[in-house]
């Protein structure tokens, strides 16, 4: 067993961090004040080739491995969540179901200006009445014989506005459950395709969330990812690498709230010393990193057994419902450690919290991981 990272994804780690601190970082106070959507730094990112970092790069990839991947996402996440969940839904949702399931044409149509960050992508299966059972689809596609009339709604899309395409999951044969499902691709300038309200959250405010309708949307048959009814396993498949990349987010929102209560920790006094030496202090630290350590471990873990191409639902379920609750307990301590300074905004803190809450409820909640997983180890067990 080798814990050592590879030159490349240390080079990986660093240009990650490095662009971070310079480009994310100025600005991403205001951005989460006016719920601003980093539009220019996403640019920046695609051009850096951090949209398609597992692409293979015929499709104008980056051909890393999964590794890679989460480390970048990390040290995207310590600074701006709101980026990093773009970059996330890019990379593992839409560019890898595209890559895996797409036909070629797709695959030259679709993928390539995706992978290369010229255009961004999203993932909609979430609905109004629709969320953690995501069988109970509403939106219809019927089968018109050379195109399908797509007619519904979706909730909560991430990169809702700012994306050009749209990977969207939808009924086509009631009957058949989640056999009758389908995934199509819809371009924004669709006829009949809206892009409604925009959200205004509690955390990732960058991120333009925003409720979708299609109307009599005519969709061609070439644009089906998979065979017919295929939708609902694609999603899912596609969702299990998807929550690699929240974990590592998650890791990332840790990871950053940590390394600012530490530094907080050892400048600012009480009692004739810095609060990093009063035992309290120093015990939350304590906790702080051997918690995000376990997380980071799982995560890795995750990714490595996606790299070799086994299955790692059940990994990416644990690495998701580890790092995500990690991050929720140790950007609250974060935030205690900072005393008052942590309540306000220039400290970040408070915004690394906020930020959060959201990997804990997308990509599938912690109670659905938790159903993930237990279904998984308990077949292991009887097999
Ligand atoms: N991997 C692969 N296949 C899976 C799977 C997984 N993790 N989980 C379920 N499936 C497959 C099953 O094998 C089954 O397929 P077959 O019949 O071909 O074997 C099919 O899905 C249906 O499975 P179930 O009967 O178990 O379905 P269920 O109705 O009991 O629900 C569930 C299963 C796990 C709860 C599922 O509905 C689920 O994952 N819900 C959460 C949805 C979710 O994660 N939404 C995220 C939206 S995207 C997003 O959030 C992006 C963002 O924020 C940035
Ligand atoms: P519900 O499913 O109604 O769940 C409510 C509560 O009940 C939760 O605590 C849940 O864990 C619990 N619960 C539900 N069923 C069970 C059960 N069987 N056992 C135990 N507990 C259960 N979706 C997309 O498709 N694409 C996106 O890009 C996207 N981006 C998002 C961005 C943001 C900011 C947000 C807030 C959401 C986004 N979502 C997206 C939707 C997200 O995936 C769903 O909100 C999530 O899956 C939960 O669904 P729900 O909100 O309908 O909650």
């Amino acid at each position: 067993m080798n814990f050592d990272l590879t030159e490349e994804h240390i080079a990986v780690r660093d240009a990650a961090r490095d662009f971070a601190k310079t480009a994310l970082l100025p600005g991403v106070i205001e951005r989460d004040n006016a719920q601003s959507f980093p539009a220019e730094q996403i640019q920046e990112m695609g051009a850096l080739g951090f949209m398609g970092m597992m692409v293979d790069p015929k499709y104008n990839g980056g051909g890393m491995d999964t590794i890679s991947y989460v480390l970048a996402m990390e040290e995207i996440s310590k600074v701006d969540a709101s980026a990093s969940v773009s970059m996330s839904v890019n990379n593992s949702l839409v560019c890898w179901g595209l890559e895996k399931y797409g036909t070629e044409a797709q695959k030259g149509k679709y993928l390539k200006p995706l992978a290369s960050g010229a255009l961004i992508g999203a993932f909609c299966l979430s609905e109004p009445e629709a969320g953690s059972d995501a069988t109970s689809q509403q939106t219809e596609a019927i089968d018109m014989g050379d195109h399908y009339l797509l007619n519904g709604t979706k909730n909560w899309i991430t990169n809702g506005n700012s994306a050009s395409i749209y990977l969207v999951i939808a009924q086509t044969d009631r009957e058949k459950g989640h056999k009758g499902i389908n995934c199509l691709i819809v371009e924004k300038e669709m006829e009949g395709f809206v892009v409604g309200k925009k959200e205004d959250k509690l955390g990732i405010r960058g991120s333009d969330t925003h409720m979708l309708s299609f109307t009599d949307v005519k969709v061609p048959k070439e644009n089906r990812i998979g065979e017919d009814g295929f939708g609902f396993n694609f999603a899912m498949n596609t969702l299990n690498g998807g929550r690699i990349g929240i974990a590592a987010q998650a890791l990332g929102i840790a990871s950053g709230a940590f390394e600012l209560a530490r530094n907080y920790s050892l400048e600012r006094k009480t009692f004739n010393k810095p609060i990093a030496h009063h035992q309290a202090i120093s015990f939350k630290l304590a906790d702080m990193a051997t918690e995000i350590e376990a997380a980071r471990l799982l995560v890795l873990k995750a990714a490595y057994e996606k790299d070799q191409k086994r299955d790692f639902s059940k990994w990416s379920a644990m690495a998701k419902l580890m790092a995500s609750e990690v991050a929720m307990k140790t950007t609250v301590e974060a935030v205690q450690i900072h005393g008052g300074y942590g309540f306000v905004k220039e400290y970040h803190v408070e915004r690394l919290m906020r930020d959060a809450k959201i990997t804990q409820i997308y990509e599938g909640t912690s109670e659905i991981q938790r159903i993930v997983i237990s279904r998984k180890i308990l077949t292991e067990l009887d097999g």
